[in-house]
């Protein structure tokens, strides 16, 4: 167990305990405040992540910036942004399960450390492995349950809203939802 961000994140980068660490160009451990309330957790690198060490800096990563934005949140200042595995699965493959079994453990401690008081898992493969295996977005995105004193939603991934467009509202409405809750659980969060 850690209890230094930056010890957590040097051990991490340094990670070979399965294989998509041969084959990756960087490790993307994570971006934004560590003291954030709010965390977002995707499925895993894609080609810019892995080229550029950074979460969703890619096409969907855009469109998360701005939804994010809509709500008055930003990765450099009020959440963080992790994935489900920290290294880009070959051909954009979903990560297979022994490889979610051992990246979940970095993910464990980053969420420990920050402690945030809610998380929004960003499509099907984080939400299934953090909220319900069974979670079908399209029926359950938007609802909270809470685990363990924190506050768990899924919604849409942005890169199935831009293959699929339709469901922007319905992802938009989710932000809405979000942005409500954190108001009644941050007094620091102002939305505009
Ligand atoms: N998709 C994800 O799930 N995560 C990223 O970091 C980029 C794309």
């Amino acid at each position: 167990m850690y209890t230094d961000f930056e010890q957590l994140r040097a051990d991490c980068m340094n990670c070979k305990k399965c294989r998509l660490g041969d084959t990756r160009t960087n490790l993307v451990f994570g971006v934004g405040n560590p003291n954030a309330k709010i965390m977002f957790i995707g499925e895993g690198p894609g080609e810019q992540e892995d080229l550029q060490g950074e979460p969703f800096v890619g096409r969907s990563g855009q469109l998360l910036d701005k939804m994010l934005a809509a709500i008055s949140l930003s990765r450099n200042e009020n959440i963080y942004i992790a994935n489900m595995v920290k290294c880009r699965p070959p051909q954009n493959r979903d990560p297979k399960p022994d490889e979610q079994d051992l990246c979940i453990q970095w993910l464990r401690e980053q969420v420990r450390i920050i402690r945030p008081k809610m998380i929004v898992c960003l499509g099907r493969v984080a939400a299934c492995r953090l909220i319900d295996p069974d979670f079908k977005v399209t029926k359950q995105h938007g609802e909270f349950i809470e685990r363990n004193g924190v506050l768990m939603m899924g919604t849409f991934h942005p890169a199935a809203l831009l293959r699929n467009p339709n469901n922007k509202p319905a992802a938009f409405d989710d932000f809405l939802k979000i942005r409500e809750k954190l108001q009644e659980l941050d007094p620091d969060y102002k939305p505009e």
